[in-house]
């Protein structure tokens, strides 16, 4: 089972509440989804390496920590995922951005994975794969294989929100892969959608529903 940590804070429940609302916009449905993944960033990298280096301020000279020169490379899944990757670049402006496409099939719920491109040097990278929805856990453990077969052994996940099944079978999947999420609802409905949940993420983020 890998570990999850569910990222429990006054700020970003209160702004996943107004995400849910049947009759939040688009805009503002991106606007709070930019917000929570700089939050849920924060802390998926709160262990990155740093380096102690001599810098001068006003005052005196000191050795002081900075970001060790680790690549770094944000993945969200297409389509929703593309919510996700602004507020990881607020967080980490250096970052390199891969894509994967995956879509559930409608009637079987399994992922398809239609596009893959993912920045040179990949596989020694810390690879942070975004997508707001984990509900079967479906797409997540396919595109993370997808990097495993690729080469890249360093990888995280951030959601938004994840179903409890869904959970438990990335875990079985990925044991290796630490999972950071805003919320964990209720389960799945016969169609797979999440409970409560949003919706669909990507028909909300980009106003196709
Ligand atoms: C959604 C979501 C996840 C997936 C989660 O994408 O963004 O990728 O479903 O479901 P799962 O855990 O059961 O696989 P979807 O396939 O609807 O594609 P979209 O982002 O293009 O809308
Ligand atoms: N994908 C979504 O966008 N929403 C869900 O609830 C489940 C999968």
């Amino acid at each position: 089972m890998s570990q999850v940590h569910p990222i429990d804070h006054p700020l970003i429940a209160s702004k996943l509440t107004a995400m849910r609302r049947c009759d939040t916009s688009s805009a503002e449905f991106r606007r709070l989804l930019r917000e929570i993944t700089v939050l849920l960033g924060y802390e998926a990298t709160r262990d990155l390496p740093v380096r102690l280096e001599p810098v001068a301020t006003p005052m005196a000279t000191a050795e002081l920590p900075v970001l060790q020169d680790d690549p770094l490379v944000i993945v969200p899944i297409l389509r929703a995922g593309m919510g996700m990757v602004d507020g990881m670049l607020d967080l980490l402006p250096m970052a390199q951005v891969g894509h994967i496409g995956l879509a559930r099939d409608e009637a079987t719920h399994l992922p398809q994975e239609y596009y893959c491109k993912l920045p040179f040097g990949v596989q020694g990278a810390q690879v942070i794969v975004v997508d707001p929805m984990l509900a079967t856990g479906g797409s997540a453990i396919d595109a993370v294989a997808s990097l495993k077969a690729r080469g890249c052994q360093r990888i995280r996940m951030v959601n938004l929100l994840a179903a409890p099944e869904g959970l438990e079978a990335f875990g079985t999947a990925h044991p290796d892969v630490e999972v950071f999420v805003a919320a964990i609802d209720q389960g799945l409905d016969e169609n797979a959608y999440i409970l409560p949940g949003l919706g669909d993420a990507g028909d909300r983020i980009f106003g196709t529903c």
